[in-house]
């Protein structure tokens, strides 16, 4: 292979890459697995942990996923489409707060495209971020026991935001509207709910699977951004695919509750971030074998043709919403609760 690639003269390389697509742009739904206070990565162990998530992928998901864990080996299903995922993909989720201080939980869609799936999340893995069929660039997928976070659940201020590239909210008029991302929560009511999306670093250490604060592992591009082609820097140079998650939350049924008359913002991340700086995605990959990396060297675009593409099986939508966990914590997440899980109140920033 190696070989191969030396020999290929560059302009044949720039040949091709106009050509076709040389790589793959995956997109793929999965349902809701379990949505509890249960936080692997950053909270190993600790049953409940301090705030509510909404997880998706394999059901060998667990309280502990210590990084020898053999995912695929323990799971009996995945609620996303392609059957050799079995990672696990995951978010906090929103809550409603009402005039009198009560909290409720604002429900997930089916993605565009996934309408019929229960909640969860669209995933996708790019090798340039653009969302057409050229994807020139070879990436590399990530390994047994990786894992990784993007975000802080303690910014509360625009500036403690901008260190993190691209964790934006789309006030969904329509629902396939993807422009324009905000950094803080819409303040106007949705038509068709909130749209997350999420997009993880780009360049790892080619060393760790993790690192203390499960971000320094990995490092946005030395300059430029992912979209514009940037080089990783030389402390992180292993280029890998952007991982990248859409969540829709449904807050249509709150638009015809009282909202503020100061005009701000009702909803709050489940750990009381009222401004929506703080959002925040977890990673821990689980796909079987080569499995990831075989579909992004497929020459494919979307979901069903990165399937035939790299002879991976999809199963049906009924099929993943039929794979889901039990909860372990037994507490009421969903009536209208006088605080959030774990206690915590509604926190506004200096900027809401
Ligand atoms: C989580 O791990 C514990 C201890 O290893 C095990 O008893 C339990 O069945 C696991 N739960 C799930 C949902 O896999
Ligand atoms: C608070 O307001 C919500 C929304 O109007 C309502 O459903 C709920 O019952 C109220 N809770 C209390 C404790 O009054
Ligand atoms: C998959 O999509 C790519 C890009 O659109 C195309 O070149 C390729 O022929 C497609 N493969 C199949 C099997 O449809």
């Amino acid at each position: 292979m190696d070989t191969w690639r030396n020999k290929m003269h560059w302009t044949t390389l720039l040949t091709l890459a106009l050509a076709a697509p040389s790589n793959a742009l995956v997109r793929f739904h999965c349902s809701q697995l379990v949505t509890q206070r249960l936080d692997p990565l950053v909270q190993p162990g600790l049953i409940p942990s301090t705030h509510v998530h909404q997880i998706v992928g394999g059901n060998s998901f667990n309280a502990s996923m210590p990084p020898q864990k053999d995912m695929p080996g323990e799971s009996t299903c995945t609620s996303c489409q392609f059957t050799d995922d079995f990672s696990n993909y995951w978010t906090a989720v929103l809550y409603f707060r009402a005039q009198n201080g009560s909290y409720k939980r604002v429900p997930q869609l089916g993605n565009n495209q996934f309408r019929d799936a229960n909640g969860g999340l669209t995933v996708y893995y790019m090798q340039d971020a653009i969302y057409e069929t050229q994807q020139k660039s070879k990436v590399t997928a990530f390994q047994r026991g990786f894992r990784m976070f993007i975000g802080d659940v303690n910014a509360r201020t625009l500036a403690e935001a901008s260190r993190y590239r691209q964790l934006t909210y789309t006030c969904l008029d329509t629902f396939n509207q993807r422009s324009p991302e905000l950094i803080a929560f819409p303040t106007q009511k949705c038509k068709e709910g909130i749209m997350t999306s999420l997009r993880f670093p780009t360049c790892w250490d080619g060393k760790n699977l993790d690192s203390p604060d499960h971000m320094s592992h990995m490092s946005y591009p030395e300059t430029g951004t992912f979209e514009s082609g940037g080089p990783c820097p030389s402390t992180h140079p292993v280029r890998t695919a952007q991982v990248m998650f859409e969540v829709v939350w449904d807050t249509k049924p709150f638009n015809d509750l009282d909202w503020p008359s100061d005009g701000s913002n009702p909803f709050v991340w489940s750990f009381g971030d009222a401004t929506g700086f703080a959002n925040h995605a977890d990673y821990v990959f689980g796909w079987k074998g080569d499995a990831l990396q075989r579909i992004l060297d497929a020459p494919c675009h979307f979901m069903t043709n990165c399937s035939t593409e790299s002879n991976s099986k999809l199963q049906s939508v009924a099929d993943m919403n039929k794979c889901t966990q039990k909860e372990v914590v037994g507490e009421d997440i969903d009536g209208w609760l006088p605080a959030l899980p774990g206690g915590y109140q509604a926190q506004y920033g200096p900027d809401s």
